[in-house]
């Protein structure tokens, strides 16, 4: 396998089969690490760090070092041109020509992939904002791999803050693709955002049964229990049982408990406020006592504030620091693959398919990302980025932003090509009339309200207001 010249923005970027090569070539690696010098001899890697990290940048950089390369690097934006205004796509293609590879980290979702559509070279995303972290993924899946030998239909459970938690939201597509059963253990207030319950449901083909958090809250002991997601790896004796006990499935063990901290430096004005402390459970030894979790992997991407007892470090089932050791055999075959210093195969079982490639949303009429955090909303004054969308599903009508993945139900299309380019055929429909599924992709105009509509010079349709379910095709 080449993956010369790639980019890793998000876990999506790798299939099945790339992801078992890589993961051989770090075997390899780990057994040698210090026999590595040639591999990147001359290559340069630029690590930009615009948010605080001390395992990621510092095992990327020691990756790099490991390798022979060597390592440029910015650490504060307010050090850097960014601070006077300069676009990321601009500091992209300037960083590009210094270096062979870079490395971002960003609080904007959606950074890495401006970085990686105007740099020129390999882009590795280290994290950004609440989006993704697809490298912690691939040492925690790493992890796994190694200490269970396989992780297709294991049972993870995820712990703690779901909502803001990046490398949270890699893990559960990583894990879903790979075949493992997943518990949502949030913090109440803090479940896994709905746009990526859905990609899950939708590309991953797998079941969601739902507890709601506040059935559990309270209960001493208790876990915030969310949900379980179900994959198609092995849903069948769970899936066919009416009224799962959800309670139940977490209460017979799970093969990884994953905990993440709350990522207060996300949070909203107000959601530290409300009790948090006690809402946030702490993992330790009395939690972890039973005899169902004798087994169980404990992990965690670290930093960690209070949910994870010290107690617990010494414990045999402690897996964060050999995770955090790992981030730099992982690293460094990445690396060497995405600069093409080495070449692995890929095992046809595993599989190819790196995601659902969707019809493209192109019209240019001023629709912006919901997300406030998206970097096209953060960077829209600065024209580089054009927000840009795809179209993941016809019913109900869901666009997905390209740079952050948020997704969102727009209420009217029209067509830019109305009938006979009559104006007074310029009209348009409720998102949920068949109207939706009619019009070409490549037609497609969406708009979040009528006054958006009619302020482009449409007028409304029969089927704007009430979705005629008669005539619904
Ligand atoms: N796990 C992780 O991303 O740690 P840092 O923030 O220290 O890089």
């Amino acid at each position: 396998m080449n993956l010369t010249g790639r980019s890793l923005v998000t876990i999506d970027d790798l299939s099945n089969g790339e992801i078992a090569a890589v993961f051989a070539l770090v075997d390899e690696m780990s057994y040698s690490i210090k026999e590595q010098l040639t591999v990147c001899r001359g290559k340069v890697m630029a690590s930009l760090f615009f948010e605080p990290s001390t395992r990621t940048r510092l095992s990327f950089e020691a990756a790099m070092h490991r390798l022979g390369g060597s390592v440029i690097s910015a650490v504060d934006t307010k050090a850097t041109s960014l601070a006077k205004g300069e676009s990321i796509a601009d500091m992209a293609r300037v960083v590009g020509s210094y270096a062979d590879i870079i490395v971002i980290r960003h609080p904007w979702e959606g950074a890495a992939r401006v970085v990686a559509d105007y740099a020129g070279v390999p882009v590795i995303n280290a994290g950004d904002g609440g989006h993704q972290h697809p490298t912690q993924t691939l040492l925690d899946l790493y992890t796994i791999k190694k200490e269970r030998k396989v992780i297709k239909g294991l049972k993870i459970a995820l712990w703690g803050d779901l909502k803001y938690g990046r490398t949270v939201h890699s893990l559960i597509f990583a894990l879903a693709k790979l075949g493992a059963n997943i518990i949502f253990c949030p913090t109440p207030g803090f479940e896994v955002p709905e746009h990526v319950i859905q990609k899950l449901i939708a590309e991953y083909g797998g079941e969601l049964e739902r507890l709601e958090a506040s059935e559990q809250a309270g209960k001493e002991g208790g876990s915030p229990l969310d949900a379980i997601y179900i994959t198609p790896g092995s849903p069948h004796q769970l899936a066919m049982m009416p009224n799962i006990s959800i309670q139940v499935e977490l209460k017979r063990g799970v093969d990884a408990l994953y905990i993440t901290r709350p990522q207060k430096e996300r949070f909203a004005t107000g959601e530290e406020g409300k009790g948090l402390k006690t809402r946030y459970p702490v993992v330790d030894k009395k939690l972890l006592k039973e005899k169902e979790f004798e087994k169980t992997l404990i992990m965690h991407p670290l930093p960690r504030v209070d949910e994870l007892a010290c107690e617990l470090d010494t414990d045999p089932r402690s897996m964060y620091f050999k995770q955090a050791a790992r981030g730099v055999p992982v690293r460094m075959a990445l690396i060497a693959l995405l600069l093409g210093a080495k070449e692995v195969t890929v095992p046809d079982k595993e599989g190819s398919s790196t995601g659902i490639d969707y019809p493209a949303y192109r019209q240019d009429l001023g629709l912006k990302c919901p997300n406030p955090r998206c970097v096209s909303v953060q960077e829209s004054e600065i024209k580089y980025i054009k927000p840009s969308f795809k179209r993941v599903s016809t019913k109900p009508m869901t666009l997905r932003c390209t740079y952050c993945e948020h997704g969102f139900e727009p209420k009217y299309v029209a067509s830019s090509h109305w009938h006979e380019g009559m104006l007074e055929y310029k009209k348009y429909h409720s998102a949920e009339s068949h109207w939706a599924r009619t019009i070409r992709p490549e037609n497609l105009i969406v708009f979040n309200s009528a006054g958006e509509a009619e302020a482009r010079g449409f007028k409304p349709s029969h089927y704007a207001t009430v979705p005629h379910k008669k005539n619904d095709g």
